[in-house]
């Protein structure tokens, strides 16, 4: 029989939440209504034991190796953009993955119970590895046993609820695998995490402005939470609509309408008292505008005071604390200090189930001073 350690009986019905982003970039609304509304509400909500956000350092050096500095800059605009869209310190550990050495060390005993094979089977790594154009032995070890790396992250904290984009549930289920493994040769020691993802298929995967299938930097389709109000605009004027909604009073598609995807993602019907009053909700405005005689113009500024609502106070909030970035560096300290303590609890009781904690097992060496001793 396996040794039960005292925690996994009384802690792991606590619900402790657990995400983070890499910071390659500025956040944008993709990654807002994808996951940061959530932990936001969920903070919000309470009800929860602990709420973990952090920034992926190290993960982003794993295809930035050549790049620190670019990681560098971007740790503090993911942390801004986190203030900014309210997650606050006070409820929420805010921290820097690198900052948190005993994520290696779990990583590293984790590489154990993980074959080459399934890493490269890994769907997310799989269409990564061509995106970046690593080839067979070019891939570099780090780059591929990153899911290992994201299971010693989600363990180390016993997160059981993990709020991420779709594009992670590949990662979710590997460290599920990590788990089961893991608990199965030493014991129930790690705890198993559930994905939690948006329940609107608009927020699930929102397009890019262009209408391409995602919003990512390098395709140069991002409304990012710091643009200022003009950007804004000028980016939503610029969207793509139907092609084939020429004239006002042509028929329109709603359909793979960009705009109508935004509308579906951050509208909700007290929006049109304030806005579109002529409307009394989003299917009537969509049968309009499949009828014709409903202009882009017109929707698209609708769109924009729907988007202006959500965007304004996070804008505002982020230059608020750009004036203070010492400030927002504390901050992340003490998180990183908190985060520290907690993964270093759960490292313990790792070490001794794989039977690694020599000194603190004073049982193993009474036990052999008596077999040895003549
Ligand atoms: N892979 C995530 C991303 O690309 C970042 C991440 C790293 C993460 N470790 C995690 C997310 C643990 C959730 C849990 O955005």
């Amino acid at each position: 029989m396996h040794h039960i350690p005292f925690y996994y009986t009384t802690m792991a019905k606590e619900k402790i939440i657990l995400t983070g982003d890499r910071p390659t970039g500025r956040l944008h609304i993709g990654h807002y209504v994808g996951s940061l509304q959530c932990r936001v509400e969920l903070q919000n909500a309470g009800g929860y034991d602990k709420l973990y956000v952090f920034i992926a350092d190290a993960q982003a050096l794993t295809d930035n190796m050549e790049n620190p500095e670019k990681v560098r800059q971007n740790v503090i605009e993911v942390a801004l953009d986190y203030l900014a869209c309210g997650l606050d310190p006070t409820k929420s550990t805010l921290f820097i993955q690198s900052q948190i050495p005993e994520l290696c060390e779990l990583t590293f005993y984790y590489m154990d119970l993980v074959s080459v094979s399934r890493l490269q089977r890994n769907p997310t790594v799989k269409t990564e590895i061509q995106m970046r154009g690593f080839e067979g032995e070019s891939i570099p070890v780090g780059f591929l046993t990153y899911p290992v790396s994201q299971a010693a992250d989600i363990t180390a904290f016993r997160a059981n609820i993990v709020p991420v984009g779709e594009d992670q549930e590949p990662m979710i289920e590997q460290t599920r695998e990590i788990v089961r493994r893991f608990n199965h040769i030493y014991g129930p020691t790690l705890v198993e995490p559930e994905i939690l993802l948006p329940g609107n298929a608009a927020c699930l995967r929102l397009p890019g402005t262009d209408g391409k299938a995602k919003m990512s930097k390098s395709l140069g389709n991002c409304i990012y939470l710091s643009d200022s109000a003009d950007e804004v605009w000028q980016k939503i004027r610029g969207m793509y609509t139907d092609p084939g909604h020429l004239r006002v009073q042509d028929p329109g598609k709603v359909e793979g309408n960009t705009v109508f995807t935004y509308l579906d993602a951050f509208c909700r019907p007290e929006h049109f008292g304030r806005y579109l009053p002529e409307y009394p909700d989003l299917d009537e405005l969509k049968a309009h505008y499949r009828r014709g005689g409903l202009g882009d113009v017109k929707v698209k500024k609708f769109l924009y005071a729907v988007m202006e609502e959500t965007l304004a106070p996070i804008r505002e909030r982020r230059t608020e604390f750009e004036q203070d970035i010492p400030g927002v560096y504390d901050i992340l300290k003490a998180g990183c200090e908190q985060a520290r303590e907690a993964a270093a609890a759960t490292l313990d009781d790792v070490r001794r189930a794989m039977k690694i904690n020599y000194f603190d097992d004073l049982e193993l060496i009474e036990e052999q001073a008596k077999k040895f001793r003549k």
